[in-house]
């Protein structure tokens, strides 16, 4: 897959693509009460909205890593109603992307604590990435009932019942306990929805991310909003502390 040539000639321009993109997918709320309509028509449109950026960032950028954040371990923290609905669409497009996804050769991950999730989902991911394990295409992961402060402190849990000890732990070896072992650091990390926070999202792994925040609600942030992303973010110079 990493050998097809670029599609058109933006992808030509200067500056390097990123490997690694992770959204914040946030606004749906406010888009559907703009249109005066209940949150979760926001959130059927901003799923939908996921599915079409999953694809266009595979085939126009054939972009390694993406990362989208679905549902926070903060999120709990909304009215029952809402958070049942959020549970019940996700379950819903993963039954039914699963296969598409396989056929596009991406490989579906979960990032988060599964184990808090309820029984019916926690099938459909598991089912999802089972399927799509031995793919070599997009590796696309799904930031479900996550939060990076939650994953470092289930890090480090691991690590002691593993029993490693002091010398041996390392930013390479801390990585490997991560939810997200084996996925490069986030590039660029893109919020929507005009916030300007990060919302205990991939806390270790964006420490030297570029940051794009645009006030476009997610359901609104299509292919057009995507190439500004990417073009802002091929502009920015990374220097890593160096010169
Ligand atoms: C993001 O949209 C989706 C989730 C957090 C699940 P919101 O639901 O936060 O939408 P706003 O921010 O209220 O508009
Ligand atoms: C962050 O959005 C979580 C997701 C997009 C899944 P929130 O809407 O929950 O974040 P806050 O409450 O504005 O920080
Ligand atoms: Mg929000």
């Amino acid at each position: 897959m990493g050998e097809r040539a670029p599609e058109t000639p933006e992808t030509e321009a200067a500056g390097q693509l990123p490997q690694h993109v992770a959204i914040i997918m946030d606004g749906n709320g406010r888009w559907a009460a703009k249109r005066l309509r209940p949150r979760f028509e926001g959130h059927l449109a901003g799923l939908e909205r996921a599915r079409n950026a999953v694809r266009y960032l595979d085939r126009h950028y054939h972009l390694k890593y993406l990362t989208l954040f679905g549902f926070s371990t903060e999120n709990w923290n909304r009215p029952t109603q809402e958070v049942n609905i959020i549970l019940r669409v996700f379950q819903e497009i993963i039954d039914r992307e699963a296969r598409a996804l396989h056929k596009l050769g991406i490989r579906l991950r979960h990032l988060g604590r599964r184990e808090e999730l309820p029984k019916g989902l926690r099938a459909s991911i598991e089912k999802a990435s089972e399927l799509t394990k031995d793919n070599t295409g997009m590796t696309f992961s799904l930031a479900f009932n996550y939060g990076g402060r939650g994953e470092i402190l289930d890090a480090v849990r691991r690590i002691v019942a593993d029993n490693v000890s002091p010398e041996e732990i390392n930013e390479e070896l801390f990585a490997t306990y991560l939810y997200t072992a084996g996925i490069p650091d986030v590039d660029l990390l893109i919020r929507t929805g005009g916030e300007l926070r990060t919302s205990n999202f991939m806390t270790w792994q964006s420490v030297y991310s570029e940051y794009y925040f645009t006030d476009v609600f997610w359901p609104d942030f299509d292919e057009e909003e995507i190439d500004k992303a990417l073009a802002a973010y091929r502009q920015r110079q990374r220097r890593f502390g160096g010169l």
